[in-house]
């Protein structure tokens, strides 16, 4: 008797090999600040540690410093600020539709400050990841996860790299990582500490992604060998 296989009820897409016999997993990113997780996508890209290219950059801010950097990588890039938007959704679209017309497979929110709005979601579905600074779900849901890990007192927090579903901060977690609180530290330093192991787990996870390895069943993803 023929019952479904986990991948026929996996949500993950497969990385479909491109036309002209490209197979690098095409990525485009959401950001809104420094981008220095950007940085490091386009880095491991270059550097051929990640079989994948980041295609096009899309921000919210018009001033946010990952547009330099998309910048300066000659990555197509836009800024779609709120203004002129009739409703955050609408904004959303459009800057979801910048990185589906340059064919973006995989989209990375890489320090995007809103929250997406779930028909956004919902159209990325399972393939769509986030990277969040604490242990989620531990400190969800807010923008200054760290400076709030600091203040609660807590001796261990980390990063999560996530699917991204309607649920905010509670998507399937695909890596998490602990990161321990020293008794000295300052918002600077943990922070630095949290962003290093952030770039190293993005990438992680993006390389799994390529490699077709994660299957999400119900709240969990599964990494294949
Ligand atoms: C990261 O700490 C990420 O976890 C959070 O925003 C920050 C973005 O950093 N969501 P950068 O812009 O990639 O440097």
């Amino acid at each position: 008797m023929n019952g479904p296989s986990p991948a026929d009820s996996a949500l993950v897409q497969a990385v479909l090999p491109l036309a002209g016999g490209d197979t690098d997993l095409r990525i485009g990113v959401l950001a809104s600040g420094r981008g220095s997780n950007l940085r490091v996508l386009l880095d491991r890209c270059a550097d051929g540690s990640l079989p994948a290219r980041v295609v096009a950059v899309a921000c919210n801010h018009s001033d946010a410093p990952a547009l330099a950097i998309a910048a300066e990588y000659g990555i197509p890039y836009r800024a779609v600020p709120r203004a002129g938007h009739p409703t955050r959704l609408d904004q959303q679209h459009t800057l979801a539709d910048f990185l589906d017309g340059a064919d973006a497979q995989l989209i990375v929110c890489a320090g995007f400050d809103r929250v997406l709005e779930p028909p956004i979601c919902d159209r990325w579905s399972g393939r769509l990841i986030n990277l969040h600074p604490s242990l989620l779900p531990a400190f969800a849901g807010g923008l200054h996860a760290i400076a709030d890990a600091l203040a609660y007192g807590v001796r261990v927090t980390g990063v999560t790299v996530h699917f991204v579903t309607p649920a905010v901060d509670a998507g399937p977690i695909i890596l998490q990582e602990a990161v321990p609180v020293a008794p000295d530290d300052t918002l600077d330093s943990l922070r630095a500490r949290i962003q290093a192991v952030e770039h190293r787990l993005l990438t992680e996870a993006v390389a799994l992604y390529a490699a077709n390895r994660l299957l999400i069943e119900g709240a969990r993803v599964i990494i294949q060998p």
